[in-house]
């Protein structure tokens, strides 16, 4: 069956049952291999996508259900890998083995596009949820602590 998707502004027909989860449509038949699989449960965030400019896990949302909505991967999340988060994230070298961090980065995006200026406590709660393993958890709440205070953040990409 064939399903309209809207990928990084980009409207794309995938061949695929409407049941098939979004990681699977990105990662198998779109060759976007940013969001990565890690549990498969929505448990650890490695997968995140933003749906609407909303941080989700694309392991478990299946195509059917976002068909009319516009997703960003980290692919798209800016044209030239200049939004704030990835500029901090780059300045402060926050990643270490790198699994996890397209889910940060786009979490942390999603965060800093409804709360600019967030504290301590609120980027805990919003980035509580996506693992790391190699724990790099102090130089992410640096990082957005510095992509707060370095130019507005762009909103996530939103459907034109
Ligand atoms: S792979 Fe989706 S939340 Fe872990
Ligand atoms: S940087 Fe290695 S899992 Fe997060």
């Amino acid at each position: 069956m064939s399903l309209k998707l809207r990928i990084n502004n980009v409207l794309t027909s995938v061949d695929l049952p409407p049941d098939t989860p979004l990681l699977w449509a990105l990662r198998d038949t779109l060759d976007l291999k940013g969001a990565k699989y890690g549990c498969g449960i929505g448990a650890c965030g490695a997968c995140t996508v933003l749906v609407d400019g909303v941080a989700t896990r694309s392991c478990i949302t299946p195509i059917g259900a976002v068909a009319s909505s516009s997703i960003t991967t980290i692919e798209g999340l800016s044209p030239d890998g200049t939004h704030p988060v990835q500029l901090a994230w780059e300045q402060l070298d926050v990643p270490q083995c790198g699994y996890c961090q397209s889910g940060q980065v786009l979490t942390a995006a999603a965060l800093l596009s409804h709360t600019p200026h967030p504290t301590d406590a609120q980027i805990d709660a919003a980035m509580s949820n996506n693992l790391c393993r190699c724990g790099t958890y102090s130089r992410i709440r640096q990082a957005i602590h510095q992509a707060a205070s370095s130019a507005a953040p762009t909103a996530a990409p939103q459907k034109k």
